[in-house]
C-alpha cells in the first residue's frame, strides 16, 4: 500500500500499522522520543513572514517545513546579512505546553536587526509566531522528561543586491526541532581551552548580537580544541587578552564561596537569556551575583565554573586549560552551586514548579 509521509514523499509499506505512524492527528510523532540528539529532525510546519525595507512585516503563515527560495544575489548569501534566536517549548504533564521568556527573544532579535540594518518584526508579532509555530507542530513536542521542542527563529535579507547594501527584502522564519536533553547519560563537564590569539569579538564589533556571522568565525578555533581532545574553547577580549569573555555560543560563570561572578555585557558578549535568567535565579537564592571584568587569573582559585545557554541551560565545566596550564574543578557532575540553580531553572522551565518570575507562556 501506499501512504503520504509528513513531507509529500510516498513511501511503500507493507504493514498496516504504519497508516497510523502517519497521522497528524495524533498526540504524538511517532519517532524513539529516547533516542533524541541534538540533531534536525524536520517537522510538519514552519513560518514564514516578509516585509521590504523600510516597510512593516505582515501576513506571516505557516507553510509545509521544506526548502526555500532564495535570488543568488540575496543579501543573507553575500554580506551576511542575517540573525538567529534560539529558545525552547517544554511539554507538562498535563499535555500544555511552555515557552521560556519569549519576549526576550523577540528583544533580543530586535536590537540585532538594528545593528544589522534589517526591520524586524514587532514583539507581539514574533511571539504570535512562536506560539502558531508551537501549536501546528505539536506533536513534535516531546513527552515531560524526553527533552524539548528547540525553536529557531531566523531573520534575513532575502531581496537582492549587488552593491553593498542593506537588502530590498526581509524574510522572518521559523523552524524547529525536537532535541533531547542535554545530560541524557549523566551530567559530563565540558573541558575548556582558553583561546588566546584568535578573537570572537571586538569592541565595536558585532559578538553583542546573534548575526550568523559570528558562528562561522569561530569554528576553526572550536575545530582545533575539538581535535585536541577539548570541548570547546573560552575566549578572552582581544584588547587586554586577559579578561574572560564567553564560550562559542554559551556565557560562562565563576563561583567562590557565595559569590558568582560573570563577564559584564559590554557589546563584546552575546547577551544570554539563560545568563540574564540565572543570575536572578541565584539571587532569589541568597547568592551574590557580580557583573564586572573577570581577568583569566581568577579561574586558577575557582570553586566552580559553568557555562549557560538555551541549548545547555546550565553546563558544569570540568578543567580548563590556559597556555599550556589545565586547572581541574574536581567535579563529576555538576559543582553544588550549579547544581541548586539548574534544578531550580529546569523546573521553572518545565512547569514543575511554580512560575513567581511570571516567566513562562503557557500554550493549550
Ligand atoms: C545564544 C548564545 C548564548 C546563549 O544565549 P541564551 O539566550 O542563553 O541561549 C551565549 N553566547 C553566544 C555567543 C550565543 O550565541
Ligand atoms: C510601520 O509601522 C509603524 C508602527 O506601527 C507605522 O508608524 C509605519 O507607518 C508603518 N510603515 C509602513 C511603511 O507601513
Ligand atoms: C506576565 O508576563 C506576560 C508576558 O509574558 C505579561 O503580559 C503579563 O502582564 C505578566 N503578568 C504579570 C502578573 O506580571
Amino acid at each position: 500500500m501506499l501512504i503520504s509521509t509528513l513531507h509529500g514523499s510516498y513511501l511503500f509499506c507493507a504493514l498496516t500499522k504504519c497508516v497510523e505512524c502517519s497521522s497528524e492527528a495524533s498526540e504524538l510523532a511517532d519517532i524513539e522520543w529516547d533516542n533524541l540528539g541534538f540533531g534536525l529532525l524536520p517537522t510538519d510546519y514552519m513560518y514564514m513572514m516578509k516585509c521590504s525595507q523600510g516597510g512593516n512585516f505582515s501576513k506571516g503563515e505557516l507553510q509545509r517545513f521544506g526548502n526555500i527560495e532564495l535570488n543568488p544575489s540575496a543579501g543573507v548569501l553575500n554580506y551576511g546579512q542575517g540573525l538567529f534566536e534560539g529558545l525552547k517549548a517544554y511539554r507538562k504533564e498535563d499535555g500544555n505546553i511552555l515557552l521560556f521568556r519569549p519576549e526576550e527573544n523577540a528583544l533580543r532579535m530586535r536590537q540585532g536587526a538594528e545593528r544589522m540594518c534589517m526591520p524586524a518584526p514587532t514583539v507581539d508579532q514574533f511571539v504570535e509566531a512562536v506560539k502558531e509555530t508551537v501549536l501546528a507542530n505539536k506533536r513534535w513536542v516531546p513527552p515531560p522528561g524526553k527533552g524539548s521542542l528547540y525553536i529557531r527563529p531566523l531573520l534575513m535579507g532575502s531581496g537582492a543586491v549587488l552593491g553593498l547594501a542593506p537588502a530590498p527584502e526581509y524574510t522572518f522564519l521559523i523552524y524547529v526541532s525536537p532535541v533531547g536533553n542535554y545530560f541524557k547519560e549523566g551530567v559530563a563537564p565540558i573541558n575548556l581551552i582558553v583561546e588566546h590569539e584568535l578573537h570572537r569579538a571586538t569592541p565595536g564589533g558585532t559578538g553583542g548580537v546573534k548575526t550568523i556571522g559570528n558562528y562561522a568565525a569561530v569554528l576553526k578555533a572550536q575545530s582545533a580544541a575539538k581535535a585536541k581532545g577539548y570541548s570547546d574553547v573560552l575566549y578572552l577580549d582581544c584588547v587586554h587578552k586577559k579578561y574572560l569573555e564567553e564560550v562559542s555560543s554559551c556565557n560562562i560563570f565563576v563561583v567562590k564561596g557565595n559569590v558568582i561572578s560573570t563577564p559584564a555585557i559590554k557589546g563584546t558578549i552575546l547577551p544570554g537569556i539563560t545568563r540574564k535568567s540565572i543570575i536572578d535565579v541565584a539571587r532569589s537564592q541568597g547568592i551574590q551575583v557580580e557583573e564586572r571584568f573577570v581577568p583569566v587569573d581568577e579561574l586558577l582559585d575557582a570553586d566552580e565554573v559553568f557555562c549557560t545557554g538555551t541549548a545547555v541551560v546550565v553546563s558544569p565545566v570540568g578543567s580548563i586549560t590556559y597556555k599550556g596550564k589545565r586547572v581541574s574543578y574536581g567535579v563529576d557532575g555538576f559543582g553544588a552551586v550549579a547544581q541548586q540553580l539548574y534544578s531550580v531553572l529546569t523546573r521553572l522551565q518545565m512547569g514543575l514548579i511554580d512560575d513567581k518570575m511570571n516567566w513562562t507562556v503557557e500554550l493549550s
